[in-house]
């Protein structure tokens, strides 16, 4: 077996620094490709939120108060690494840019950041004399390494068989930025490899600029890999994506069930299985009572954990919810935090139904292990949606989905039948109140017929989605990348 050596370089790594699903699928990918025998290294900026109490960080002694100047300004920066018995995870320590309250910021130097992050990850390559065949980047934070390897540092023959792969996790962020900050990217005279007519009109757009270098590019279902191509979804990006449509795949999500698995969940005290759902139902106690509402077993609840965005939907949560609430015996537990409106909204929902409905306000992961196991549906009517995560720990958990069809939730939850018995979760199809009310009345209509809703939750937690799964394309994709041949032959036959 070819054995690659993969620089991974990623904004989120779960479980140290998590917004979304990025963190989730840098954690999961990293550890399937260590485990598959490939030499990870994972790249991510060194937040000052990130608990490292429980981490060996240990200095890399190549990698130790680097000058980097950009835009005329020096920062310093040094490698910790930590050995996690997975991939070896490298974390770049630069205090003046990541010492900050949360992952991501909207203060005027965002852009430095993140350029640090890209070019750190390529000097430190450069010290440690480490010469990886991928470079695997994801979303706009690292999308401009694909273009510093061809200019700034492409003099170095360490890079010479080197190649790069783009993942777009989420096109609705681009990391836009003023063209005045354009000294601080350091490309000098290379600056007109960057898209000229962004230039003229005053922006630079990092993620545009790794579609255009990238020698490869993802996304992270195959249905979302058309729908970028698209007017209606590509978010200004689908002529560039149509343009490299021979270079981009749509690889589905995997899901880490050593970490999502209502049979060894750690953050559960009632652990279950599709042969045996008692457990589901009491972690429905458990989560009613911790968050104040009345159990009752025929009441269904209904879960959402969100970032509560645009893209999430909850535009028709806000027109749909407190009519059904009044009308329909359910309870209603959310989890996130957004858009202040949204965060309004869900809190004047609790407020309206003291008994129905609860929002937690924040990030908590073991509250959401909970919502997945205690729940008996989940909400995701997102607007779009690159893959999505949830929803597919909602069918591991017995816990019904209600999706929209779109991106990865259209390619991971079938609508169930009840003539035939099949499917995994109820879906619908316009982006509009109609559409939802009529699929959150189908299924608590479904919750009350419990001969079917068993089979629709048994049909859901058989569904596979492991990285065994989706691992092997993104080796695919850097197979043809290095221009190895596919490992059949000889000793297949
Ligand atoms: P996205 O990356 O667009 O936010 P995904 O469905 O891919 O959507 O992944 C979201 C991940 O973040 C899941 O692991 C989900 O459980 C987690 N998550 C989202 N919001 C919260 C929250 N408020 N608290 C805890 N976990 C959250
Ligand atoms: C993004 C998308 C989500 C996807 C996640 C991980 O943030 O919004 O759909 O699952 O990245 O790829």
């Amino acid at each position: 077996m070819t054995s690659f050596k993969i620089c991974f370089a990623s904004s989120e790594l779960a479980p140290f620094a998590k917004t979304g699903g990025l963190a989730d699928i840098s954690a999961a990918l990293g550890r399937y490709l260590h485990d598959a025998g490939h030499e990870v290294r994972v790249f991510l900026p060194l937040y000052s939120s990130i608990d490292h109490s429980t981490l060996e960080l240990r200095p890399v002694d190549a990698v130790r108060d680097v000058p980097l100047t950009l835009g005329g300004r020096e920062f310093r920066f040094s490698i910790y690494r930590a050995e996690i018995g997975g991939p070896a995870v490298h974390f770049v320590h630069c205090p003046a840019l990541y010492n900050r309250p949360g992952l991501y910021t909207t203060g005027g130097d965002e852009h430095l950041r993140f350029i640090l992050l890209s070019r750190a990850i390529i000097e430190s390559c450069q010290r440690m004399a480490w010469a990886p065949q991928i470079f695997h980047c994801n979303d706009w934070h690292t999308a401009l390494i694909p273009l510093y390897l061809r200019t700034i540092y492409g003099w170095d023959r360490l890079f010479a068989d080197s190649r790069t792969l783009l993942t777009v996790h989420n096109v609705g962020y681009q990391g836009i930025f003023a063209a005045s900050i354009l000294s601080d990217t350091g490309l000098g005279d290379s600056a007109h490899l960057l898209h000229q007519d962004d230039l003229a009109a005053g922006r630079i757009n990092f993620l545009k600029t790794g579609l255009l270098y990238a020698d490869a590019l993802t996304t992270v279902s195959p249905t979302h890999a058309e729908e970028i191509q698209t007017d209606a979804y590509g978010m200004g990006l689908q002529d560039i994506l149509r343009a490299r449509s021979s270079s981009l795949a749509g690889i589905l999500n995997g899901v880490d069930y050593a970490e999502w698995d209502p049979r060894t969940d750690r953050h559960l005290r009632y652990h279950y299985s599709p042969g045996n759902l008692a457990g589901k139902e009491k972690n429905k106690q458990v989560l009613l009572q911790s968050l104040g509402l009345p159990y009752d077993r025929q009441t269904p609840v209904v879960g959402l954990i969100s970032r509560l965005m645009l893209q999430k939907g909850i535009d028709l949560l806000v027109q749909v919810l407190p009519e059904l609430l009044g009308q329909r015996d359910l309870r209603f537990v959310a989890l996130g935090s957004g858009e202040p409106d949204y965060e309004g909204f869900l809190g004047a929902l609790q407020r309206r139904y003291p008994r129905q409905a609860c929002f937690y306000r924040g990030f908590h992961t073991p509250l959401a292990h909970l919502i997945e196991a205690g729940s008996d549906l989940f909400l995701m009517p997102s607007l779009y949606e690159p893959c999505g995560l949830n929803q597919m720990y909602s069918l591991r958990y017995g816990t019904v989905p209600i999706v929209r069809r779109t991106g990865g939730l259209a390619d991971t939850v079938e609508m169930f039948e009840p003539r035939t018995g099949t499917g995994t979760g109820i879906v619908f199809e316009d982006y509009d109140a109609a559409a939802l009310r009529w699929a959150l009345n189908v299924a608590l209509d479904l919750f009350n017929d419990r001969r079917r809703w068993r089979r629709l939750q048994r049909n859901g937690m058989a569904q596979d989605f492991s990285w065994q799964r989706q691992g092997a394309r993104y080796l695919e994709v850097y197979r043809k990348l290095c221009g190895v041949r596919a490992e059949v032959g000889m000793a297949e036959v």
